[in-house]
């Protein structure tokens, strides 16, 4: 497979590594001046549909800071649009569904997703990209707590008490719901896969709002048949979401290779939850990096120290706040590369 050796790849697979690899959870977007030069006006999904800009901004945040992946420039709703559901993505709030999702007729909307047809043109951006690219690209796709709720609720929540009722009161409907998310879902990175990416993030990026005994009955059998549909590939999968301390045993059961914890848990508290065998990724606080260099790189050493130098993709522990300097990121990227590099001094203890 492309970049087998590569050091983001071989973490992922708890493999020894040179130094410890980094990437950013949303490196691409406002954060970036030339990002905002390039997208003007318009909707993202607009921006998305045309392959020669989406590669281009999935290119910039790779060039600025020299991380150790790429992630495709799209959202985690363009599947849904692409099946026929009426949405924009409103700039500074997030998703609008036109007509929320109520009952059980509704799920006639969700037809399966027919990658080919349906995601040409992000299917042609992943082609450009690999002919570009020196590092893998992570393909992406919602997953299907996170869309669910957007669907039900017809936009963001901070309660989510539309989802839950619907859950509660017609698990049924709730169940054949995130069913059809999770084969749109695996269908969507599949053909990603195929199209030249060579790793996979499924961002359940809400989950965090559930019980774990609410996770464990809705969500989980859906993530499991999600993730379960891409182990064939052989392309490392990484599960996602934020406030998931609690959940973050049952998140890797789910199936991927990687777990990514948001900034609440220390790696070292999160890799006993989550058990051996996996890798994690995160988990600097987004919000630090807004303070300032040095806060950024005292936090970033710690999480460095916690996370530990086998199994760790060095990442934030939720998406790039639009209002980060970029040199912060970049010299973040520079601290994770030397301070974890093999030739590194160690100190005489850990020798
Ligand atoms: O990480 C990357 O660089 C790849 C690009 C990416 C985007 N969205 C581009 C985007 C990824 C991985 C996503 C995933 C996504 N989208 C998630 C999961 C990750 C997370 O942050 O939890 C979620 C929940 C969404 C839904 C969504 N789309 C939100 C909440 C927003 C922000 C709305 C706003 O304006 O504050 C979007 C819009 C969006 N997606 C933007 C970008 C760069 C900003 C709008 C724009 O530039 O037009």
């Amino acid at each position: 497979m492309l970049f087998e050796d590569s050091v983001f790849l071989r973490a992922c697979r708890g493999q020894p590594v040179t130094h410890v690899p980094v990437w950013f959870m949303r490196q691409a977007g406002r954060s970036l001046p030339e990002y905002r030069a390039l997208r003007g006006e318009g909707s993202i999904l607009e921006a998305v549909r045309q392959p020669e800009l989406a590669a281009e901004i999935t290119l910039q945040p790779v060039r600025r800071y020299g991380v150790d992946a790429a992630i495709l420039f799209s959202d985690i709703v363009v599947p849904l649009a692409a099946v026929g559901i009426d949405l924009d993505v409103v700039p500074g709030r997030g998703p609008v569904i036109a007509e929320p999702f109520t009952s059980a007729a509704d799920l006639e909307r969700l037809r399966p997703l027919e990658p080919e047809e349906d995601l040409s043109a992000l299917l042609t951006t992943v082609a450009l990209l690999v002919r570009e690219l020196a590092v893998p690209l992570i393909g992406f796709a919602g997953g299907p707590f996170t869309l669910a709720s957007y669907l039900v609720e017809g936009g963001p929540t901070r309660d989510f008490t539309r989802t839950k009722a619907l859950m509660h009161t017609e698990p049924a409907t709730f169940h054949a719901l995130l069913e059809r998310l999770a084969d749109i879902a695996a269908a969507s990175l599949a053909a990603q896969v195929a199209a030249g990416a060579t790793a996979v993030q499924l961002f359940d990026s809400w989950a965090g709002a559930l019980s774990r005994a609410d996770y464990a009955r809705f969500v989980l059998p859906a993530s499991r048949r999600a993730l379960g549909a891409l182990a064939h590939l052989g392309v490392p999968r990484i599960h996602f979401g934020v406030g998931t301390g609690e959940l973050l045993d049952l998140m890797g059961d789910a199936g991927a290779e990687v777990v990514g914890v948001d900034w609440r848990v220390p790696l070292d508290s999160a890799r006993r939850r989550v058990g051996p065998g996996r890798a994690l990724q995160g988990n600097l606080d987004p919000a630090i990096c807004l303070a300032g260099f040095a806060p950024a790189a005292s936090e970033a050493r710690r999480v460095l120290a916690e996370g530990g130098r086998t199994g760790h993709v060095f990442n934030l522990g939720h998406g790039v706040l639009p209002a980060t300097d970029p040199e912060v990121l970049a010299a973040l990227v520079a601290l994770v590369h030397e301070e974890t590099a093999e030739t590194a001094t160690q100190p005489a203890e850990t020798r």
